[in-house]
C-alpha cells in the first residue's frame, strides 16, 4: 500500500478588527464600488498591535491540533509559510514551537509569497513519504498590513492579515495528498516584491505590485498547473469537487472555474470577506469549507496558488 501523507485537522484565525472599503476610502483615493468591482473584495482582518505571524499563526496551530485530536508531543515538524516572519531571524516557526510548549522535532519557514501554503504542504509530504516524519503541522500566516504602503491605492486595497493550519499524518489508506506540484521563475521578480530587506535596504520595505502583468501570468501558470496536476493522476477537469485556490482577486478565480467547467458553487470563495491573505489564503479558505461541511471525505480536492517570485503550485487530495 503506498505511503501517503493526509490532512487529518484543519484551524484557522482571523484578527478580530475588520477594515471595510468604505474605511479605506477615507485615507486613499478608492471607493467599495471600484475595488468590489476589480477585486471582489469587501473587507479584511487587521492585526492588532501586539499580534505578529507568529501570534496568529499559534491560535491556527492550536486549532488544528484540537480538529486533529492531538498534542503538541505527537508532532515531529513544523513548516510555516511566510513572506512577513516577525524577525529576520530565528524564524516564525520556530517562535510558533516555543508557544506551542514544543521542546523536540525541528520547524523552519518556507518562503514563496502566495504560493507558500503550496510549498509547505508539498514539503510536509515529501518528508512523510522520505520516512523523516509521521506528523507535520503546516500553517501559513501572514501580517501583510505591516508591509503595505497604505498610501498606495492599487496595493493597500488588496491584502488583509491571517493564518491557517493543517495537520498532515503519514497514512497508509486510500485518501491524502495525492501530489504536488511546485515551480518558480525568478525572471518575473520585478513585478511583484519588497522594495526592502536586511540585505538591501536594511528595511522592512513596502510591496510593490505590477497588477495587470501579474494577473496575465497569474491565469496562464495555474491554468497549466491546474492540468499538470490533473494529468499527473489520471483525472478529467470533470473529477474535481472542489476547488481551494489561493485568494487574490474574485476574477481569476473565476477565471479559473470557467478554464476548469466548474461552476463558481464549487469553488471555495474567501476573498471577499479575507481579501488576499498571501500564504495564509489557501489554509483559512480550507478551513472554512471543511467546518461547514461542504468539503467530504472522498472528495477530490484541488488547491493551486501563484505569488511573488514568480512561484506557483498546486496540491490535488483526495479527501
Ligand atoms: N481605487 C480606484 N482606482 C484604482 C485603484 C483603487 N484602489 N487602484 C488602481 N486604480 C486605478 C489605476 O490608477 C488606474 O487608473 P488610470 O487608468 O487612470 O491609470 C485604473 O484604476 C486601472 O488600473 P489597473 O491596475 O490597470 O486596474 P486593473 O483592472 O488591472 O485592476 C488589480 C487592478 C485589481 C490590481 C488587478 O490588476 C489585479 O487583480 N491584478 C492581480 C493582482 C494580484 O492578484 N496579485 C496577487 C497575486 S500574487 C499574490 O497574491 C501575491
Amino acid at each position: 500500500m503506498t505511503t501517503r501523507s493526509k490532512i487529518i485537522g484543519t484551524g484557522s484565525y482571523l484578527p478580530e478588527r475588520i477594515m471595510t472599503n468604505a474605511e479605506l476610502a477615507e485615507t486613499v483615493d478608492t471607493s467599495d464600488q471600484w475595488i468590489i468591482e476589480r477585486t471582489g473584495i469587501r473587507q479584511r482582518h487587521i492585526a492588532a498591535d501586539g499580534e505578529t505571524t507568529a501570534s496568529i499563526a499559534y491560535q491556527a496551530a492550536l486549532r488544528a491540533l484540537e480538529a486533529a485530536k492531538l498534542d503538541v508531543s505527537d508532532i515531529d515538524l513544523i513548516v510555516l509559510a511566510t513572506a512577513t516572519p516577525d524577525n529576520t531571524f530565528p524564524s516564525t516557526a520556530t517562535k510558533v514551537q516555543a508557544l506551542l510548549g514544543m521542546h523536540h522535532g525541528a520547524a523552519f519557514d518556507v518562503q514563496a509569497v502566495c504560493s507558500g501554503f503550496i510549498f509547505a504542504l508539498s514539503i510536509a509530504d515529501n518528508f512523510i513519504k522520505a520516512g523523516q516524519a509521521e506528523r507535520v503541522l503546516v500553517i501559513g500566516a501572514e501580517t501583510f498590513s505591516r508591509i503595505l504602503d497604505w498610501e498606495d491605492r492599487a496595493t493597500c486595497v488588496l491584502f488583509g492579515d491571517g493564518s491557517g493550519a493543517v495537520v498532515v499524518e503519514k497514512s497508509a489508506g486510500e485518501g491524502g495528498v495525492l501530489s504536488t506540484h511546485l515551480h518558480s521563475d525568478g525572471r518575473y521578480g520585478d513585478l511583484l516584491y519588497v522594495d526592502g530587506g536586511p540585505s538591501t535596504t536594511q528595511t522592512v520595505g513596502h510591496l510593490r505590485m505590477s497588477g495587470r502583468e501579474v494577473f496575465r501570468h497569474a491565469v496562464v501558470n495555474l491554468a497549466n498547473v491546474v492540468d499538470e496536476a490533473l494529468a499527473a493522476n489520471n483525472y478529467q477537469r470533470s473529477d474535481i469537487d472542489w476547488l481551494v485556490p489561493h485568494q487574490a482577486n474574485l476574477r481569476i478565480l473565476t477565471g479559473t472555474a470557467r478554464k476548469l467547467g466548474l461552476s463558481t458553487d464549487q469553488v471555495v470563495i474567501t476573498v471577499d470577506k479575507h481579501a488576499n491573505t498571501s500564504a495564509a489564503s489557501i489554509p483559512l479558505a480550507l478551513d472554512v469549507a471543511v467546518r461547514d461541511g461542504r468539503i467530504q471525505q472522498g472528495q477530490l480536492v484541488l488547491m493551486e496558488a501563484m505569488g511573488g517570485g514568480f512561484t506557483w503550485g498546486a496540491a490535488l487530495l483526495r479527501w
